[in-house]
């Protein structure tokens, strides 16, 4: 490691430092904080990768992390997987962008509906972010109304309406009538963005119901994501989705279903799963095979208001890049390897894992959630049924992060959070080891219990 560089520590000797560090303080001084993206950094600092493969990172110093991170759950089969590599390789050969369509766009978005037949049009754009924005002017566009709802702490993207009440807290999360307050995240939010965005209450139906009421007739759009890791990775109870579809039907309200992450949880994704048919449902994540890639689905009467073969369009959703032929090459690849079967194993994978962890844990107030193979740890006694529930007290926030580095330091890589996600070249090996070490990185970890 000599050869990487020495950085003085606060007794003034010069320490080797490792390749990791050597590029992040290279990148601190182009890039602020030293990285791209706030949600993957942690203290002192990521490894830099240099490469994966299958569901191992390998970092700049040759050290090994088993993947379960994956992109923020968007790589379903990890790393370098061989056919999306053969298939991007074909692409690139062809070309990277043409201004003109191509097939490959047309088998990605009839792969989408034939998993899916309530998907039965699709467009395609660059992020998870891009898509739920070019939703909810969609929701816009067909009811002329432009006030939305989303439900507390649940995140749907960077765009201003989408982030409000993102990280609300006990000193401001209610209004003066006991309401989840719209509480603005991004600092210069304007005061009609907060007007404009109706806070819904994850777990509590008749309160729900209550503020729809009110609200509904005003509303283009309700934003839900039933199964949200914001909300502590727990499912949103019937009551509440009932009241949601109730007030749409009512007040002529467009269902937005955020699928960016849960698309991976059933063949078809989380709505057929809970019987909910949404005017528009937002992906991104695993449908790009790894590459940059966002989607809006839905019955083709919703997406008629994206149709501009008559002249203007009600809602223009476009972009230089949108539906480019290697995302959708990839992203053929990767829907088509995660099939029936293989969707079935993964899940069956998590579960075996939650079952292992909460067996390990059982007797302390910790628990492993999640859903399919999605997982997120719990420290604290109380149950976990939202928002406010799942936002970790100060100690439990320290300790997490404390397992976290726990975990790396073994080798595993979970998101900043301990929440995680499985992947296809993982098997029950894998899944034992990451259940084995968090039982003991957690047992070994004071501050929680
Ligand atoms: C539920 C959900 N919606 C939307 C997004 C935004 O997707 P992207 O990061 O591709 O913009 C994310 C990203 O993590 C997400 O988790």
């Amino acid at each position: 490691m000599n050869d990487v560089g020495l950085r003085q520590n606060s007794d003034g000797l010069d320490l080797p430092i490792s390749r990791s560090t050597a590029a992040f303080l290279r990148e601190q001084r182009v890039v602020p904080g030293g990285s791209m993206r706030q949600a993957s950094w942690f203290e002192p600092h990521p490894p830099y990768a240099a490469r994966g493969e299958g569901c191992w990172i390998i970092d700049l110093d040759g050290r090994r992390f088993l993947d379960c991170a994956n992109n923020f759950f968007s790589l379903i089969h990890g790393h370098a997987f061989a056919p999306i590599v053969s298939a991007l390789s074909e692409a690139i050969a062809r070309g990277t962008a043409f201004g003109v369509p191509t097939e490959a766009e047309i088998a990605l978005a009839e792969a989408i509906t034939a998993r899916n037949p309530h998907l039965e049009q699709t467009r395609f754009c660059n992020s998870g972010s891009e898509a739920l924005l070019a939703a909810v002017k969609g929701a816009r566009g067909l009811t002329g109304r432009h006030r939305v709802a989303k439900f507390e702490g649940c995140y749907h993207g960077s765009y201003d309406h989408m982030e409000v009440s993102l990280d609300s807290s006990p000193e401001n999360w209610n209004d003066p009538e006991g309401n989840p307050a719209s509480v603005p995240y991004a600092k210069g939010t304007p005061p009609a963005v907060l007007a404009d965005t109706v806070v819904l209450p994850y777990a509590d139906a008749d309160r729900c119901a209550a503020i729809l009421k009110r609200e509904g007739p005003s509303l283009a759009a309700i934003l839900i994501d039933p199964h949200a890791s914001k909300a502590g990775m727990v499912a949103m109870p019937a009551e509440v989705l009932a009241a949601v579809t109730e007030a749409c039907a009512r007040d002529g309200i467009m269902l937005i279903s955020d699928e960016v992450v849960n698309f991976r949880l059933s063949h078809a994704g989380l709505s057929p799963l809970i019987g909910l048919k949404p005017d528009f449902v937002t992906l991104g994540k695993i449908i790009g095979g790894g590459l940059p890639v966002g989607a809006v689905s839905g019955p083709a009467r919703s997406m008629a208001v994206y149709d501009h073969a008559a002249g203007k369009p009600r809602v223009a959703m476009g972009g230089t890049f949108s539906a480019n032929p290697l995302t959708m090459a990839a992203g053929l690849a990767s829907l088509t390897h995660y099939d029936q079967a293989a969707v079935a194993r993964l899940n069956g994978l998590g579960d075996r894992l939650r079952e292992q962890v909460n067996r390990g844990l059982a007797g302390t107030p910790a628990r492993l959630a999640g859903r399919g193979s999605m997982f997120r740890l719990h420290l604290g006694a109380r149950d976990v049924i939202d928002y406010r529930s799942a936002r970790p007290l100060p100690a439990e926030a320290t300790a997490v992060t404390r397992i976290h580095a726990a975990m790396l330091t073994a080798g595993v890589l979970l998101t900043p959070n301990c929440s995680g996600a499985l992947s296809t070249p993982m098997a029950e090996a894998e899944v034992d080891g990451i259940a084995a070490l968090l039982v003991e990185k957690a047992l070994a970890t004071s501050g929680w219990r």
